[in-house]
């Protein structure tokens, strides 16, 4: 990015590196500068999710350390890093009825660095993709079978959502709370994708009811407004 201030002939360049250079006769104040910095600093980040490579690519290193942000790059690289299968037809008989296939670092190194991913979930008939958020990337997704019900919840739980078909797409803002439903008959599949090698998945079924350790049950008795036995009977059922 670069951004150029013309203050009677001063001239600031803000470099994409957040580097400040000047050049003008005289300088701006060291104030203005400070105020630019902590823009900077502060708004330019905001808008970009995982950092932009610096070179070709890094396939990851899974087992080299350190692991600082992303994973070391491999030495000796050859096509098979750069591609990966989401597989399917996948298993869809578990409580839920969905399965997600995902390619992100972990599964794909070849995504190290690159600040992209994606999932294949599919869908037993009425299957749902239970609330979850990710906390590292916004989700685009397209059905490219069956009928979903697709759904995501504002920070004030305002509910956006909406029943859509084969070639249809959706967006999920980063980090709210979605879900899907597949109102159909038969079998649906999404292909989702993200902006982060590595997007995360906090499941609330699962991280409320499932944690290990687990979340004391006054917590979540409290939580829920209900007493120690339904509490115990959902734990049953996330018991990891
Ligand atoms: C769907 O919500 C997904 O995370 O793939
Ligand atoms: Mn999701």
């Amino acid at each position: 990015r670069h951004i150029s201030i013309d203050q009677n002939n001063h001239y600031i360049y803000i470099n994409r590196g957040c580097s400040v250079s000047s050049f003008s006769i005289d300088m701006a104040t060291s104030l203005f500068r400070s105020f630019l910095l902590t823009l900077c600093l502060f708004v330019i980040p905001s808008l970009s999710s995982d950092s932009d490579p610096l070179q070709d690519f890094c396939v990851g290193d899974l087992k080299a350390s350190p692991s600082i942000n992303g994973f070391p790059c491999k030495s000796a690289v050859s096509s098979s890093d750069f591609f990966f299968s989401l597989g399917g037809p996948l298993n869809t008989s578990n409580p839920n009825g969905v399965t997600v296939s995902p390619a992100n670092v972990l599964t794909f190194p070849g995504l190290n660095t690159l600040g992209i991913s994606m999932n294949n979930v599919e869908f037993a008939p009425g299957g749902v993709n239970p609330p979850h958020a990710h906390p590292r990337a916004s989700e685009v997704g397209i059905v490219i079978e069956g009928s979903v019900y697709v759904g995501f919840l504002t920070t004030n739980n305002t509910l956006f959502s909406k029943i859509i078909n084969d070639g249809e797409m959706f967006v999920v803002p980063r980090g709210l709370v979605h879900f899907q439903w597949n109102v159909g008959k038969v079998k649906a599949r999404l292909i989702t994708a993200f902006n982060s090698q590595l997007p995360g998945a906090a499941v609330l079924p699962s991280t409320l009811f499932g944690s290990s350790p687990e979340i004391p049950n006054a917590v979540l008795t409290k939580t829920f407004r209900t007493d120690n036995k339904t509490v115990n009977d959902i734990k049953l059922k996330f018991a990891s």
